[in-house]
Order: structure tokens, then sequence, then C-alpha cells
């Protein structure tokens, strides 16, 4: 009885929380963090100034710039003065965009380049100014006319700098200290199956804003509601009590409201809308007024919920047909960030079937999110919670805060995005791994009650053709999530189609996240029945047994094969098959389709 009462007192607070504290802890991260800022949302609709294009750059392989000071810049004082290091009369790279791709010295560079960019800018009266980046992956020390900004760990999440009286009238020089090098305590860690592109690989902008602007908004249906949106706005100044005003033109919907002494304002109305869905990715043009700032956005509204053992959209069951992504244009051998290449990476889930992508392991760019919801592809967002990830260690609970604020709060926004993913592959015996976990879900869950919460786990174990699937974090998630490669890393142990299931949590939808196996396209003359030999029919093979496996697991919800394309991972050492790819792909890196391709294409059609 008594354990009833907390755990209703529990749900009480956690409701609140919601509503209320949520926006505000998105503030102080905001307003407060002496390190770089969470960023403001829905950056593209400010109108901003962007610092893309050529910055000048210094390679710094044994990272003595810091020594140098090389943000300083210093010139020649006297005759006898010189300086050893300067931007002048070195190599220039296009930002955004990884360095690796762009010069062949930094093909496998794990270090410090520094980035400079000098530019103009001229404020009007009045005006607070931002410097928002997309993403430098993996840690940024970021220094304006010699002064530092403060620094940003993270490879893969916005983050800002207020830049108010501190940006010159005229010439201003921007310095960017970006330092791949993978860190024992970082998010990854230092083994992961991906390449380590390094940069700055996403936007840099100028935002203008007045004194008090519309710092951040939630605007999506109530979970569970399909005519209800309820969320909130929160003003980001000193002027903080104003009216605020939502408006869907289409809808012929103006609801107005207004903000606290904090400056957040609840929204709550009722909205007859088309309902977003893969057949019909209905967006609406939504504007947020305040006295004094006017945001207009892009917003679908969709309900996304478990019952029982069955995904709901829309009220409605769902299999989820899915396949994961890497954010690499395999054509280019980069890290894609523009919408040229994102759809690459879309249209061919399209062409598979798909209606879900799994973007691994990490947030991938603004770009994809938005143009996947605006193509009908349900979005799995993923932080980089890897694998070995240093769970005792003091500075990863801040570092999992971070991250998950900046994730959640860039996409929050997006009906496209139904899946929130928390971790990949940890391991229960890591020390306060689980510990770490369930705090993250719930923090997740009071950032944002609308959309699904999981962990992918791949600690199952397979014997006499047996699964037995158990982990601490099933409890807390709203999906039972699966990695397994029965036919690749471990042989079947008997007929696919006889395969037994004992899922703990068994009330739960099953989704299989990662199943798959390597194949060189193309590979002819060689043993098919053998794995060494990376032939498509062994590849194929694996696929015809897997979908047939599928018919035997109980509440199966949808399936993710392990990958689109064969990507670049060094791990993938093989001279003769991989030279650096994990070839899991169901197409090459050239984009041919292997045999696999084929067997899901048609799974899925008759889903
Ligand atoms: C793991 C992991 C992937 C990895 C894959 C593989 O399940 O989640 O990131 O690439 O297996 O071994 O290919």
């Amino acid at each position: 009885m008594k354990k009833n009462r907390i755990s209703r007192n529990y749900r009480i607070i956690l409701s609140i929380a919601r509503i209320w504290v949520v926006p505000f802890i998105s503030l102080f991260f905001w307003a407060n963090s002496a390190h770089a800022q969470t960023a403001m949302v829905n950056v593209q609709s400010r109108n901003p100034t962007n610092l893309n294009g050529n910055w000048q750059v210094i390679i710094d392989p044994t990272g003595i710039g810091d020594w140098k000071q090389v943000w300083q810049e210093r010139k020649p004082q006297s005759k006898t003065d010189f300086i050893e290091y300067s931007f002048e009369g070195g190599p220039v790279l296009k930002v955004p965009g990884c360095f690796n791709s762009q010069m062949c010295e930094l093909t496998y560079f794990e270090g410090t380049v520094w980035y400079k960019k000098q530019f103009n800018y001229s404020i009007s009266d009045g005006k607070r100014l931002f410097l928002h980046f997309g993403a430098v992956n993996y840690i940024a020390e970021v220094y304006l006319n010699g002064q530092k900004l403060g620094s940003h760990e993270g490879g893969f999440t916005p983050f800002q700098f207020e830049i108010t009286g501190k940006i010159k009238e005229g010439e201003n020089s921007l310095v960017v200290k970006a330092d791949n090098r993978r860190v024992k305590n970082g998010l990854p860690g230092t083994g992961y199956d991906w390449f380590n592109y390094g940069g700055i690989t996403r936007d840099v902008e100028l935002i203008e804003t007045g004194n008090t602007c519309i710092g951040d908004y939630f605007i999506q249906l109530k979970k569970g509601s399909l005519d209800t949106v309820l969320g909130w706005v929160q003003l980001n100044g000193t002027r903080s009590k104003q009216d605020v005003e939502i408006e869907i033109p289409e809808l012929k919907l103006r609801y107005k409201t207004k903000t606290n002494d904090d400056g957040l304002a609840r929204v709550e109305f009722k909205s007859e809308s088309q309902l977003w869905s893969p057949g019909n990715p209905k967006l609406y043009q939504v504007t947020v007024k305040s006295n004094t700032d006017f945001i207009a956005d892009t917003i679908g509204f969709r309900s996304i919920e478990v019952q029982g053992n069955q995904v709901l959209l829309n009220r409605k069951p769902i299999f989820l047909k899915a396949v994961n992504i890497h954010e690499e244009n395999p054509y280019r051998k980069a890290r894609a960030y523009s919408t040229e290449d994102v759809r690459v990476l879309l249209d061919a889930a399209k062409e598979l079937g798909c209606n879900l992508v799994r973007l691994a392991h990490y947030p991938h760019s603004e770009n994809m999110v938005k143009e996947a919801e605006r193509m009908g592809l349900m979005v799995w967002d993923e932080l980089p919670v890897y694998q070995h990830i240093q769970f005792s260690d003091s500075l990863i609970p801040a570092k999992l805060e971070q991250m998950l604020h900046e994730m959640v709060g860039r996409d929050k926004n997006r009906c496209g995005v139904v899946v929130w993913s928390l971790s990949n592959e940890t391991y229960p015996g890591t020390p306060n791994r689980n510990e770490a976990l369930i705090e993250m879900t719930q923090k997740c869950h009071a950032l944002d009650s609308t959309r699904l919460i999981t962990h992918v786990i791949n600690t199952q174990s397979y014997r006499d053709n047996t699964f037995d699937v158990w982990d601490p974090l099933y409890k807390y998630s709203d999906l039972v999530t699966v990695n397994e490669y029965i036919g690749w890393y471990i042989p079947w142990q008997g007929k696919p189609s006889e395969t037994k299931w004992n899922i703990a949590f068994s009330d739960k939808p099953v989704f299989i996240s990662e199943f798959g196996g390597e194949a060189l396209y193309g590979n002819k003359n060689v043993p098919t029945d053998e794995a060494c030999f990376w032939s498509e029919e062994y590849q194929e093979q694996i696929y015809k047994d897997q979908t047939e496996m599928f018919a035997t697991i109980p509440n199966l919800c949808g399936v993710c094969p392990w990958l689109l394309f064969d990507y670049r991972s060094l791990g993938r050492m093989n001279q003769v098959y991989q030279n650096g790819y994990n070839r899991k792909g169901l197409m090459s890196e050239n984009g041919e389709k292997k045999k696999a391709w084929y067997i899901i294409h048609e799974y899925y059609k008759k889903k």
C-alpha cells in the first residue's frame, strides 16, 4: 500500500515538473552556464548570419597551440620580435565539414585543428547577439577577438555563446579550437565502430535578437491526446511578463496566454489538425509571438505511445519498418550535414520501404531530422552513450545531462522524432551504469513525456536456440530493444522458425534494433556458405533466416537492419574484404544494392 502511495506521489511530482520546472532548468542551462549555453531552438527561423565558408586553419598535432596562445594572433612588436605561428599562409578548410575529408594529411587525424574566421559585423542598438554552432567534434574552445568565450564537449549537439557587448563594430576575429581526440570519460568513450570525423562539422551562425526574446518553446500534442496541444513558451531577457500568442493560420487558430514572472507561459489548446504520419506527413506553419519577438516554425501533430504490447501512432498499431543510418555521405566519404547529404541517405531508406530511420549512434544534423519529418520518416534520436562508458567518473553525470538537454532541446518540436534512445549496448556490470541510466530515463521523461524512451541492449543470452532477454533498464524503457547478430557473430543453434524467446517484461513491445552480417558487393567466385569470404549470398541467407525468426518473436513491433550503407570504421581491417569499412550495409558505399537488400525490401512490402 505504502509503495503505491509513493509511486502515485512520484507521478504527481513528475507531472508538475514536466510543465513548470523543466523550461526553467533549460533557461538556467541557457543563461548561466560558464561553458557554452544550451542552444536556442529553431535557429534557422531567426534569419541567422552564417559564418560558413573558408576558414584559415593551423594544424596542431602536438597540441602546442594552447601554450603559444594562437588565439591571440600576436604580431611582431619590434625589429627583433618574431611569432612562431600564423593563420596567414596556412591551409583553408570549408566550414561546415569534417576536416578528415578535406586534406589528405588529415584523413586519419585525431588532434587539434585551430580554425579562424575574420568577419565584419554591425550590431543594431538594443539588440543581443548569439554565436551558434550546429556541432564541433569533439571538444571546442571558442575565442572572439582574443578573449575566450568558453568551451563545449560533445560532437553531435548544438551549443551557443552570447556575445552581446563582446562583438566589435566592424572587423572581428573568431578562433575555434576543434579537438577530435577520443576521451576516456567522454560520450562516446574511446572505442566505437564508426569513423572519427573531426572539426566544425555543422553550421556556424550569428543570431541577433531583441533584449527579451523567445528563447525556447515546446509545442506538441499532449501525451495520449489527438486534439490537445500542451507545452510552454520561455522568454529570455529582462521583460518577463508579456503576452504570448500562438497562431496556426491553416487551422484558423489563435491562442493567447501570458508569461509569469519567470518569463514562462504554459500552453494548452484544442487543435483539430490533420495528424502527421508516414503516409501523410502534414506540417503546419506555426508562429509564436510575444510583445517583443516573433518566431515561425513548421510543426506537425501526432501521438506516439505504447499500449500493452503495441506501438500506436495516432492510436493505430504501427509496425516500425526501420533501418540504421550513420551520418556519413558514402559518396563523399565524409560526415553528412547538408540537405543534399541527408537526402542521399533518406531517399535510400524510403526506397527500401522504411517508415523509420534509427540515427545511429548520436544526434544527426538538424537537416536530417527536419528532412526525415518532411519525407514522412519517423526518427529514432540517440545519444552517444555507446558501449564502454565510464559511468563512475565524476564528470559523466553532468555530461549525460548536458547532452540530453541538447538533443531534446533541439528536436523536441519535431513530431517526426518518436523515440529518444539513451544508450546503446552498455553493460549491466559496469559500475554505476544502471543508476546513471535510470536517472537519465527519469530526466528524459521530465523533459518530454510525449515520446517513447528506450535503451538498446545486447546482453541477452542465446542458448539451445532460445533467447533469454533481460536487463534492468527494460523496466524503465517503453520498448524492449534488442541488438542481435545471430547468423553472423553467433551461429544459429537450430531452425530460425523454431527459435524460443524468454523475455522479461513480456508485456512490452519488442524492437529488433540491429541484426545482419557483412558482405562485399559483387564478391563472386568464392564459397557462399562460409562467413570468412564476405559473399553476398552468405549475407542474404542471414536475412532470410532472420526474417523467418521474426515470426517467432512475441510482441514484435518493428525491426531495424544494421545498416543501410557500408560505412567507414577503421577497426574493420580485413584488407581483402573490408579495407576500413564495416560491410554490413544492405548497399555498398557506391550505392549498389546487395542481395540482402531485396530480402528486406520484400519483407517490408508485406508488412
Ligand atoms: C553493434 C553496434 C554497432 C556496430 C555493430 C557491428 O551492435 O551497435 O555500432 O557497428 O554492432 O558490429 O557492426
